[in-house]
């Protein structure tokens, strides 16, 4: 049995074992430093060569940077860090010696770290970073939870293309023919809710899109909702409740990892007040004012959020966008027909679209038109259709892309250290 460093403080004046990897080492004479990780955590151990025994320094005296190791040791209070503690080594056995490690403590290239990516992954930062985006999975899941939602999977494999037929991945599928990699599971998510009526999803997406930017991966996770009788607004709500509630479970519980990751949380604690929220036409003349070159029916480009953003202590929804920029799903504005009753959430420090959404299509003629128009027609939006005929209601829902979500809260610079081994355009390995 061991100890994990992350209870440590129930162990202060207490013997522990420690099972783990020398992160770090440095010796002075006959002291030996040794940062130890075990997964939960990072501690300092401290071996001093006339307090153990004489094959227990030999050993020391062999170890390498990640050679795996047992320690058995009592714990203090660190004598200048407070909330920190260490550990006396009383003995110490190995259980392999790495050879020379590739990831050494100066500075890597970042293709160099993705090469390495499973090596580098025990990075502390990078440890970090995975914590956070485990919290942000698990609270995502309890928000749901405490909400009535029920947890429904959607399909990978898929007939039909959700978000625009250019950037799908298709491969050939025993005698069906090309299906899709899924780019989202909404329209499965559309057909479960009219069974348990609200529902969430959460699992991998696809995207073959030739993006090349910070905020891109080809291969991302999302969590998409639904809910049966919620319309735009509503829809607006619980996003902004959702991303609240993220926040706070990552402040809670990850004050560790944002030290780590010297991200500065003074921008996340600032979000628990209610977010703005502009129509796309607001968004255009705002913008304009501000400086930009847009014109309406143009998408907004980084430089665009950026500005937008850049005085807002809070993200920001864009609603209403212009119908012929969006997909098929997206209901009109009874206000205006130019418009749908979508939005998108735009995040502060540079953090780009979070999430995507809008109240559906639920009348069956309006929906075959825009299908139509989307050329996307064919029996396999027949059974998309259906759900229009049998009970069809007043529905809305979103997706949110978790690395995303990652990105933002940890103050990663690139979304591909946001996801464990991160697909893009010019990467599939390891
Ligand atoms: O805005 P998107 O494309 O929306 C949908 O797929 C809807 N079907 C969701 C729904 O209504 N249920 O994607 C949702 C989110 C974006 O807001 C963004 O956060 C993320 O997914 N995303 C990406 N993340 C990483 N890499 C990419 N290539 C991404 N594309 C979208
Ligand atoms: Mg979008």
């Amino acid at each position: 049995m061991q100890q994990y460093i992350k209870d440590i403080v129930k162990f202060v004046d207490k013997e522990v074992t420690i099972k783990g990897w020398v992160h770090n080492m440095r010796s002075s004479g006959s002291i030996a430093f040794l940062e130890i990780r075990d997964g939960s955590g990072f501690i300092q151990a401290i071996v001093s060569k006339n307090e153990v025994e004489e094959g227990v320094w030999e050993a020391v005296q062999k170890l390498t940077q990640e050679s795996a190791i047992e320690v058995l040791g009592n714990v203090s209070a660190h004598p200048k860090k407070e909330g920190e503690y260490e550990v006396q080594v009383v003995s110490l056995s190995v259980v392999q010696i790495a050879e020379e490690y590739p990831i050494a403590k100066k500075e890597h290239g970042p293709d160099f770290l993705l090469d390495n990516r499973h090596l580098w992954l025990r990075s502390k930062k990078q440890w970090a970073i995975q914590r956070i985006r485990d919290v942000i999975i698990s609270s995502t899941y309890s928000f749901f939870q405490e909400r009535g939602f029920t947890k429904i999977d959607t399909p990978i494999f898929t007939p039909n293309a959700c978000e625009g037929a250019t950037e799908l991945f298709s491969i050939e599928y025993f005698d069906e023919g090309s299906v899709y990699l899924t780019q989202s599971g909404q329209l499965y998510l559309e057909a479960a809710i009219m069974s348990v009526g609200k529902a969430f999803d959460f699992g991998p997406v696809f995207r073959a899109e030739k993006s090349k930017t910070r905020k891109h991966l080809t291969e991302f996770w999302m969590m998409n909702a639904e809910m049966a009788f919620a319309e735009h607004t509503e829809n607006m709500d619980v996003q902004e409740k959702l991303v609240q509630y993220i926040v706070a479970s990552c402040l809670e519980k990850c004050p560790k990892e944002f030290s780590i990751l010297e991200r500065d949380i003074a921008p996340l604690q600032a979000i628990a007040q209610p977010f703005s929220r502009l129509t796309y036409p607001e968004a255009v003349e705002k913008l304009q004012k501000l400086g930009s070159n847009i014109t309406f029916g143009d998408d907004l480009g980084a430089e665009d959020e950026e500005l937008l953003t850049k005085d807002s202590v809070v993200p920001i929804f864009i609603h209403k966008w212009p119908k012929s920029m969006k997909p098929f799903y997206m209901k009109q504005d009874p206000e205006n027909s130019e418009l749908v009753l979508n939005n998108d959430l735009i995040g502060i420090e540079n953090a780009g679209e979070l999430i995507g959404g809008s109240q559906r299509e639920d009348n069956y003629d309006a929906l075959v038109e825009e299908i139509k128009k989307d050329g996307l027609e064919g029996p396999e939006y027949e059974w998309y259709l259906d759900l229009r005929k049998y009970g069809s209601v007043p529905h809305s829902g979103f997706g949110l892309g978790l690395e995303r979500m990652v990105r933002w809260v940890s103050g990663a610079q690139h979304i591909r250290e946001t996801i464990p081994f991160p697909r893009m355009i010019n990467r599939v390995k390891p």
